[in-house]
């Protein structure tokens, strides 16, 4: 089981160990001398193993100072903090939501920091057996924030330890087995759980009923992004200009994650061509190499969008027969490349399947048909 405190900066390293069936897929989709999928996995927003470094914990945001971007998110948090402090209880159980690598893990960080206690971390996965869920709960302090990453795949008695342990600060343990088992209840401190999904979907409505805040992370705009990469750039000693952090923004797919890795590709490349200040030109000859073009689509997504283009006419086309002709895994299309595409409105999804927009069909260099915009309606 993988449990951090916060005092240690936890990172993913957890939820690498824990959910490593994904984790080595992705690192095993990449085989030594496959350039073009090598240059596909910069954007995927998992983490990598190069993230779990001390660096990747550098650039982490400590505070909700730190923390850029999410309005909305970060109000609703500040005041729950306060009044939670105010009263001297344990802020509500809270559950983030939103594609990879939009700072659910690092929000989590910061709560605990904000309210002053530790943050143990756990990833749904590694909970199977009633005593992972229950050495978990029963090791709390008051106060403390218990960080449930992937909580949807969390397994089903796991999830039914929880519900007592959220509403009244008790875990029930059975004792014995068959018609004479009975449960001991045991008192627990008052806690926060924070659960992070890419899912919410794929919870169930109890354990999500249960949670006080259920709060949707966004993309992230160019100028936040801005923002992210010209406060790691100035992390990793860098010179990089305003334009040139502008255009790593552009091209990292609405996601934080994204942005810092693209910032180090382009670190690499100016380091070997000996340039000094980065600006515009350097990073976009440098994320050209990458092959991820100027509103970060990569490789897979041109794909994606080129084959319902040419062979389907732009669409409707099923998620099967994507995932099927393109060779990509159906549920990394729905939760990598899709939400995105839709953002950036080049793809739509309808009951009959996924359409490319006459968006996409114009970035792609292609007329889109007359009809086009009657399929999407
Ligand atoms: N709001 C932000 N401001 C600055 N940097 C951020 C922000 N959000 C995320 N980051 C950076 O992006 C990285 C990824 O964030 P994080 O690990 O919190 O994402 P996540 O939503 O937990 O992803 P996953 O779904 O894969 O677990 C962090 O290490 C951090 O450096
Ligand atoms: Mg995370």
């Amino acid at each position: 089981m993988a449990i951090i405190s916060s005092k240690k900066q936890p990172n993913d390293r957890d939820k690498a160990s824990a959910s490593s069936g994904e984790l080595s897929v992705m690192v095993q989709s990449v085989p030594a001398g496959d350039t073009q999928s090598a240059k596909t996995t910069i954007l995927q927003a998992e983490p990598e193993p190069e993230e779990r470094s001390k660096l990747e914990e550098k650039i982490r945001p400590q505070s909700l100072h730190e923390y850029v971007g999410q309005k909305d998110l970060k109000d609703v948090l500040d005041i729950a903090i306060r009044a939670a402090k105010s009263r001297n209880e344990p802020l509500d159980h809270l559950l983030l939501y939103g594609p990879p690598g939009l700072g659910k893990t690092t929000m989590s960080l910061i709560l605990a920091q904000e309210m002053g206690v530790k943050c143990k971390i756990a990833s749904a996965p590694a909970l199977e057996r009633p005593r992972d869920i229950m050495g978990l709960l029963i090791g709390l302090q008051p106060g403390d924030v218990l960080f449930i990453d992937e909580i949807h795949r969390l397994a089903k008695v796991a999830e039914e330890l929880l519900y007592p342990a959220m509403e009244d600060f008790r875990v029930d343990i059975p004792l014995g087995k068959g018609k004479s088992a009975k449960i001991q209840s045991l008192p627990l401190p008052p806690f926060t759980l924070v659960g992070a999904t890419t899912r919410v979907g794929a919870l169930t409505s109890p354990l999500r009923d249960r949670f006080g805040l259920i709060q949707r992370l966004r993309f992230y705009e160019i100028d936040e992004l801005s923002q992210i990469v010209l406060r790691t750039a100035a992390l990793l000693k860098m010179k990089l200009t305003t334009d040139g952090a502008e255009e790593v923004a552009r091209r990292s797919r609405g996601t934080p994650r994204i942005a810092n890795r693209l910032l180090k590709r382009v670190r690499d490349y100016a380091e070997v061509k000996s340039m000094r200040d980065i600006d515009r030109t350097i990073a976009a000859e440098a994320l050209q190499l990458f092959n991820v073009d100027p509103c970060g689509l990569d490789w897979t997504d041109r794909r994606l969008l080129s084959f319902m283009i040419e062979r389907h006419n732009g669409g409707p086309v099923g998620l099967e027969t994507l995932a099927a002709s393109t060779g990509e895994d159906a549920q990394t299309i729905e939760e990598v490349y899709e939400p995105y595409l839709m953002q950036i409105g080049y793809l739509s999804r309808t009951p009959r399947g996924r359409i490319a927009t006459a968006a996409a069909w114009k970035h792609l260099g292609y007329t889109p048909p007359d009809n086009q915009l009657a399929l999407l309606s």
